[in-house]
């Protein structure tokens, strides 16, 4: 099994990229399976179910989110409309939508979850550790994939080293900057972050020059999404068949002059 993991999706640039590249990097990765992170898909913040729709008309399997999950007010009102739609486990409101969702694919049961850390984060319901310790055993999967939605590399480390024996892969999402350390951990794939999809000269898909008017000239200013052309960055995360433990993963990075 093959599963394309595309890293959070920012405002109009990474979007429009990701809708437009996704069917062609399914077919040169021959996925099987792909997950994309829309946290930050609606002008940076949030998602509508209007993107959540022409993400998974594009070829999403399951769309995740992240701290950003309710930014828009629409989705709460509107979750149930997006049955591919995983919302972190341990953020407030926990009793709308799911946390974890089960799709069947080439004979496989695979689960998606996300969850949020606690370091550097937004206060969250619950320890990651002890939200996905409560689902775990009453999931009916052949591969669990987590997107850990975090700031901390320590942190995510230190679920993945947890979770190893349990998990297929331990996906890190949230800093917009992918790291080099991609690694199989005991047949579970784990990387710390695997970056943006979003526009490439920019401040993690944010505008450089309201970033440093805000930043260093202590300006007031409103969130500037970047425009420009996007990069894409996510991993592929292969699986045994016979053991459904991961045995590769591989980091994807497209810059602007390789997409379409
Ligand atoms: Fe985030």
């Amino acid at each position: 099994m093959k599963i394309l993991f595309l890293g959070d999706v920012v405002a109009k640039s990474g979007r429009e990229a990701v809708i437009r590249n996704i069917q062609s990097l399914k077919a040169e990765y021959d996925a099987d399976f792909v997950i994309v992170n829309g946290e930050n898909a609606a002008h940076g913040k949030g998602i509508t179910v209007s993107i959540y729709n022409r993400l998974v008309s594009a070829g999403a399997d399951i769309v995740t989110l992240g701290n950003h999950a309710f930014s828009k007010k629409e989705i709460i009102a509107n979750i149930d409309l997006c049955p591919r739609l995983v919302r972190p486990l341990n953020l407030s409101p926990t009793d709308i939508g799911s946390g974890v969702s089960v799709i069947e694919r080439a004979g496989k049961k695979i689960a998606v979850v996300s969850v949020l850390c606690e370091a550097f984060m937004c206060p969250v319901e619950e320890s990651p550790i002890s939200a996905v310790e409560k689902i775990l055993g009453k999931l009916n999967a052949d591969l669990v994939i987590v997107d850990l939605h975090g700031e901390s590399t320590g942190e995510k480390i230190i679920f993945a080293r947890y979770f190893a024996d349990r998990l297929s892969a331990v996906i890190g999402t949230h800093t917009h900057v992918q790291t080099a350390d991609e690694r199989i951990l005991n047949g579970c794939a784990f990387i710390s972050d695997v970056g943006m999809c979003g526009a490439y000269d920019s401040v993690l898909g944010r505008d450089v020059e309201e970033m440093i008017a805000h930043t260093i000239e202590k300006k007031p200013t409103r969130y500037v999404p970047a425009s420009g052309p996007a990069i894409i960055c996510g991993c592929l995360i292969e699986t045994d068949d016979e053991t459904n433990r991961a045995v590769k993963i591989t980091r994807i990075q497209k810059t602007p002059s390789t997409l379409v």
